[in-house]
């Protein structure tokens, strides 16, 4: 049956203006004032905002790291992502060194297919460059439809790839028509720093922060954009949480590089002070990069702004207190790096973000659903309200006062990393591709109805620059 949405505000990254929404099948069919409703199913809105679905491009979910799984898996992950009023989500595949890429993918299909319940693509991770990889690259963007690479600069031993690595995938990615990842921290420096600490007898969850200062992130970003400026290709640094990494992507797109920045929320609201919680609860807030001291969420703010950064990701990676954070008692380093944030990244930007001035609604959908879209070969299937797009819907109450707490998410995870903090505006209901997947706040979804994307290539839109930059 037909869907019309009536009486809501439509907000897009362009404009904001009251009109029906007409939905068939699982795409937008019309919108204009006055729609018919006879034959349809109507959907009131009214003091309502209605939003493209957020796109979140930067998942973790069912991934093994630290020793351990992350606790949110498809199913877990993708229900509190549409409950925070994300439609899409990009989870990122691993691989292995010495193994087909191919087989890793098909991993990442299998821990996926049954369970999510809104629409997800795959980014893949690239550890090393060889014929094999060079040979396989053409076909999985071909075939499978991942157009993102991501190289991670940190975590020596684990995921770290060299520079000869990160430098012939921007090769590999321009050639082919991919946008490459960077994971920005100079791992070698701190493998050092950490080791130090640990002979030092440091070993308390603050010093995951202290040997990871700002100016490795700094310096990896540079290095990683200097990179991409030799190979004339393109660039997307995730998780960007301090000024030292700002200045240097500014610096970069000032020089004319492709090059793209994604924060995230845990760094525009939180700062280093809460590795420093009592009793081992530093510990919740352990990832990678760490949180910052608190002026540089002003410099993220101000970036957002002014475009100097263009996305929120949330780096959503679970793991439980009990029993997987405390891997790491006595030792920091065993500590998962990650948090749970899924749930809370659209509407901590709205309340943070637009309610508090700093940035305008449209920026806002620009920042958590459209530039996303356009980046990764998604737009304008994702990522807008327009006719012929998916009916990927938010209807947000932009009034709504509430407080985030582990007691009411819907991630499987014992703690939140937001325990206690106030925000207005909420979604009410949700919808992916004409679908209710959650209807007056309680999910109606199912698994396994989340379907797989295959995303465009890299600039295959026809203005690419004009269009995302
Ligand atoms: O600590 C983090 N961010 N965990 C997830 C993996 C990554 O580096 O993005
Ligand atoms: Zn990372
Ligand atoms: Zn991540
Ligand atoms: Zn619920």
């Amino acid at each position: 049956m037909k869907k019309l949405i009536k009486n809501g505000t439509i907000v897009t990254a362009s404009d904001l203006y009251e009109a029906d929404i007409l939905i068939e099948g699982e795409k937008i069919a019309a919108i204009g004032r006055n729609l018919d409703e006879s034959a349809a199913q109507v959907i009131d809105a009214k003091g309502a905002y209605v939003f493209p679905g957020g796109v979140d491009p930067h998942t973790h979910l069912d991934m093994p790291f630290g020793g351990t799984v992350t606790s949110d898996d498809f199913e877990t992950g993708t229900i509190a992502a549409a409950h925070g009023g994300t439609t899409t989500v990009i989870d990122f595949c691993l691989t292995s060194k010495g193994e087909p890429l191919k087989n890793s993918i098909q991993t990442w299909h299998e821990k996926s297919k049954e369970k999510a319940v809104i629409d997800y693509g795959f980014h893949l991770m690239i550890s090393e460059v060889n014929d094999s990889v060079l040979a396989e690259i053409p076909k999985i963007i071909e075939e499978e439809g991942i157009t993102s690479f991501k190289v991670f600069m940190a975590y020596k031993n684990v995921f770290q790839a060299d520079d000869e690595t990160l430098f012939r995938t921007l090769l590999t990615a321009k050639e082919h028509g991919a946008l490459v990842m960077v994971h920005a921290e100079n791992g070698d420096v701190i493998d050092f720093l950490v080791n130090k600490a640990l002979k030092e007898g440091n070993t308390d969850p603050i010093y995951h922060a202290l040997t990871r200062p700002p100016e490795v992130e700094g310096e990896a970003t540079g290095r990683a954009a200097q990179l991409t400026g030799l190979a004339d290709s393109q660039l997307y640094v995730v998780h960007v949480s301090c000024a030292e990494a700002v200045e240097k992507i500014e610096e970069a797109r000032k020089k004319g590089y492709q090059v793209w920045g994604e924060t995230c929320p845990q760094y525009l609201v939180l700062d280093q002070s809460y590795l420093e919680k009592p009793n081992f609860e530093g510990a919740k807030y352990v990832w990678s990069p760490p949180l910052r001291e608190k002026w540089n969420q002003d410099v993220l703010w101000n970036a957002l702004k002014n475009g100097q950064l263009q996305t929120l990701g949330s780096d959503q990676c679970s793991f439980n207190f009990k029993g997987q954070k405390e891997l790491g008692l006595g030792d920091f380093t065993k500590i998962p790096n990650g948090g749970p944030i899924i749930e809370d990244r659209f509407s901590i930007l709205f309340s943070e973000g637009v309610k508090k001035g700093r940035i305008s609604i449209n920026q806002f959908v620009d920042i958590v659903s459209t530039r996303i879209a356009k980046l990764f070969g998604l737009f304008p299937r994702k990522g807008t309200i327009a006719v012929g797009s998916d009916a990927d819907i938010v209807i947000f109450d932009p009034n709504k006062e509430r407080t985030i707490s582990a007691e009411t998410h819907h991630m499987n995870v014992d703690y939140s990393a937001f325990e206690g903090m106030k925000v207005t505006g909420e979604p009410i209901s949700v919808l992916s591709r004409g679908e209710f997947v959650i209807r007056e706040k309680e999910f109606v979804g199912k698994p396994g109805k989340g379907q797989y994307l295959k995303r465009d290539r890299f600039g295959s839109a026809k203005k690419p620059a004009e269009q995302v930059r």
